[in-house]
C-alpha cells in the first residue's frame, strides 16, 4: 500500500508521513531529501543550477540511500554516493538551490523513476509534491496537507532552532516560504497541486497527532476492504 503526502514546504508532510509510518509499521520515504541530495551534490560539484543535463546526470548516477539511526525504524539519515548529508542539505543554501534542482526535467525523471522503484518494494508512506499525481497516481490514500503561510513559518523557525542550522528570522523564513512555493507551484515540470482524488487537510491550529490518527484511519480503512 501507498499513502501519498503532497503539500507545500512546513505544512508538516515530514513530522505527519515518519508518525504514520511509525504507527502502521510502514516504511516512509522522503522525496524532498533526493532533490536536496542532488543539489547539495552540485553545489560540492560546482554544477551551475541552471545546467539541466549535469544535474541530470548526478540524479542518475550517484547513490541517494536512507540509512537508520540507532533504535530508530524510522530513516532518517541520508546519504548520496556513501557520504552523509543528513544535516547538510537542511541549510538556507541548500533551501534556495533546491528549487531550480527539482525543477529540472532529467532530474525529476531519474528521481520519479528511483521513488517508484523504492515505494513498489512494500508498504510506503510517501511525501512530497507530486507523489500523489505522477509518482503513484495509483496510490490508495492521498492527501493533501497544508497550513497557513504564518503558521508554516512559524513551524519552520522552531525546527531551525530545534536543529541548530538555518535562518531564526521569522520575516525571512516566511518570504522564503512564500518564494518556494511560487516556484513549486508554477515550474512547467510536476507543479505542486493537489491531485483530483486528494483528500485536503489543513493543519492550522489543529492537534499534529489528530492529523496524524485521521491518515492512520484512512489507510485502516482501506486495508480492511
Ligand atoms: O519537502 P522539502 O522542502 O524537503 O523539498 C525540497 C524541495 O524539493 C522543494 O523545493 C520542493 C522539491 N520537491 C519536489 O519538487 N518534488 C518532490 N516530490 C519533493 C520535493
Amino acid at each position: 500500500m501507498i499513502i501519498a503526502i503532497d503539500g507545500p514546504s512546513g505544512a508538516g508532510k515530514s513530522t505527519v508521513a515518519k508518525a504514520v509510518a511509525k504507527k502502521l509499521d510502514f516504511s516512509c520515504l522522503d522525496t524532498g531529501a533526493m532533490y536536496r541530495a542532488v543539489a547539495w551534490q552540485a553545489l560540492s560539484d560546482g554544477v551551475a543550477l541552471d545546467d539541466e543535463e549535469a544535474l541530470g546526470r548526478i540524479a542518475c548516477e550517484k547513490n541517494i540511500e536512507f540509512g537508520h539511526a540507532d533504535g530508530d525504524p524510522v530513516p532518517k539519515r541520508v546519504f548520496i554516493d556513501g557520504i552523509e548529508v543528513t544535516e547538510a542539505i537542511r541549510t538556507a543554501e541548500i533551501d534556495k538551490a533546491v528549487s531550480p534542482v527539482s525543477a529540472a526535467k532529467p532530474v525529476r525523471e531519474a528521481l520519479v523513476a528511483q521513488q517508484q522503484r523504492i515505494g513498489r518494494a512494500g508498504n510506503y508512506v510517501v511525501e512530497g509534491r507530486d507523489i500523489g499525481t505522477v509518482v503513484f497516481p495509483e496510490a490508495e490514500v492521498k492527501v493533501f496537507l497544508t497550513a497557513s503561510d504564518e503558521e508554516r513559518a512559524h513551524r519552520r523557525v522552531r525546527q531551525n532552532v530545534d536543529r541548530g542550522i538555518g535562518s531564526i528570522d521569522y520575516g525571512e523564513v516566511l518570504a522564503d516560504l512564500q518564494r518556494r512555493d511560487e516556484h513549486d507551484s508554477t515550474r512547467a515540470t510536476s507543479p505542486l497541486k493537489p491531485a483530483d482524488d486528494a483528500v485536503h487537510i489543513d493543519s492550522t491550529g489543529s492537534y499534529i497527532e489528530d492529523v496524524i490518527e485521521r491518515i492512520c484511519e484512512m489507510a485502516r480503512n482501506k486495508m480492511n476492504r
